[in-house]
């Protein structure tokens, strides 16, 4: 048996790290790119020889025609997203012919999405801002055991009967009433859905078997970031899988020790969309600038992203759950022009004693970041660039206190700007 390469790509931060960009690159020499958690809430950049796309369920391993790409069992997969998107990128000349659909991956149809901004409104205070895409929803379902298959969509009119069986009984438990609560309102769409996504639905366990054997090299997109897993993130601001290396591997039915680099995606400074902790956050002009440079606004729901400077101990913690071998650092031209930079290395908690990063709300709300000055860089000092040892320096110092808060990682790449060939390697 040849030794495969897998790599897994995660989110170090809060999601939109720049997961795309850097699945997008290795996507080029990829065999096999799976997206295995999560669902159309993710949305995921890509600027490449194509144009510029945000990808919400398809693997942006798409653009490189020799490359399987997998949408996993453990993918919470909208039907009507993933038929837009198919139609959206098949008209700019992306080839559909290696896509494959996990039966085992779960339905979230629309009435996922009005139960869940049913349930934020009733949150009130407590609103988790949600992408509103009904995962949360989707994967009670799936854990409730009443969730829809996507195999379903090879029966059509037996897929239809279950609606009705569920929907009858999501009325009953919510006491409201909605056309989106009713059986009918799906009826010509899961016809469509059943003729447009049958081709691609087939059995993934064998193919990533045989490309194991094979010698294959794999990248694993994940989807969202380390701080809003399920179980470890910061609980409940959350999102509804797992985000952390492990749920990659799950939600790819791939044996974990397969597993041969683990790929920590950091932005160079932290943000986060929706409600939670986030201790390093700014709320002054410098936020506002970084925002619109960065264009920080979400790529699925267009919400302002919320802004801080780099968090290294949530980093230390990323790296705790991950076991990152490698780091890729994006956006530090984002951060030129603006003077000295601050990375948090350490907490202090309401007593002044020093204090990990921690995911109850009460305890990070008491939680007090320490920073370390950098001198910056300017945009000036980057044009042109194609090498890390022609950085200036300040970055470069910039770069290494981050790869410090995550020690055996080594800083892989770093990313100068929007399109694939803005990013360094190391
Ligand atoms: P993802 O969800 O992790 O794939 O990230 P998003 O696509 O939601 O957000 C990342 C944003 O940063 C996108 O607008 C990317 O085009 C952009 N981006 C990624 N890497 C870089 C970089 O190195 N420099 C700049 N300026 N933008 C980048
Ligand atoms: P990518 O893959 C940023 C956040 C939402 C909300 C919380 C729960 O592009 O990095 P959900 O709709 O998942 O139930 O919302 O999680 N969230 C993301 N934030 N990037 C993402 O994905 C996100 N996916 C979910 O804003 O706070
Ligand atoms: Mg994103």
């Amino acid at each position: 048996m040849k030794h495969s390469e897998v790599i897994a790509v995660i989110g170090g931060q809060w999601g939109d790290e720049g997961k795309g960009k850097i699945v997008d690159y290795l996507a080029t020499t990829a065999d096999v790119v799976i997206r295995s958690q999560g669902g159309d809430n993710a949305g995921h950049t890509v600027i490449n020889d194509h144009g510029k796309f945000g990808l919400h369920l398809v693997p942006a391993g798409i653009f490189n025609p020799r490359t399987l790409n997998i949408i996993g069992a453990g993918v919470a997969l909208n039907p009507k997203t993933l038929m837009k998107e198919i139609a959206e990128l098949t008209q700019r000349g992306v080839s559909f012919d290696n896509l494959v659909i996990s039966p085992k991956s779960h339905l979230a149809f629309e009435y996922h999405r009005f139960i869940d901004s049913h349930q934020e409104a009733a949150r009130g205070a407590k609103r988790i801002d949600t992408t509103k895409r009904g995962i949360g929803p989707t994967y009670m379902d799936k854990a409730e055991r009443i969730g829809l298959h996507a195999r379903m969509l090879l029966y059509p009119d037996r897929l239809l009967a279950e609606l009705d069986d569920i929907l009858a009984s999501k009325r009953a438990k919510l006491g409201v009433d909605n056309e989106v609560l009713h059986a009918d309102y799906y009826a010509e769409f899961v016809h469509e859905a059943a003729a447009t996504l049958r081709p691609f639905i087939r059995d993934t366990e064998v193919l990533v078997e045989e490309h194991l054997h094979k010698g294959s090299r794999f990248v694993l997109e994940g989807a969202h970031g380390t701080l809003l897993d399920l179980d470890h993130g910061t609980y409940p601001m959350v999102t509804a899988s797992n985000s952390t290396a492990g749920g990659l591997l799950v939600g790819a039915g791939m044996p974990p020790l397969a597993l041969t680099k683990v790929i920590g995606i950091f932005k160079a400074y932290q943000t986060r969309v929706g409600a939670g902790g986030m201790p390093t956050e700014l709320h002054d002009d410098l936020a506002t600038t970084i925002r619109e440079r960065g264009q920080e606004f979400g790529t699925t729901t267009g919400r302002p992203r919320r802004i801080g400077y780099f968090d290294g101990v949530a980093a230390r913690y990323a790296h705790r759950l991950n076991g990152f071998t490698d780091i890729a650092l994006t956006k530090v031209d984002t951060l030129a022009d603006l003077g000295e930079l601050k990375i948090a290395t350490g907490y202090e908690d309401a007593a002044g004693a020093a204090s990990q990063f921690q995911t109850e709300a009460d305890l990070l709300a008491n939680c007090h970041a320490r920073y370390q000055t950098f001198p910056g860089w300017t945009t000036a000092d980057l044009a042109g660039v194609t090498s890390y040892d022609a950085l200036p320096e300040s970055l470069k110092a910039y770069c290494a206190a981050i790869t410090a808060t995550m020690p055996g990682a080594r800083l892989s790449f770093v990313g100068v700007g929007r399109s694939r060939e803005q990013l360094i390697r190391l």
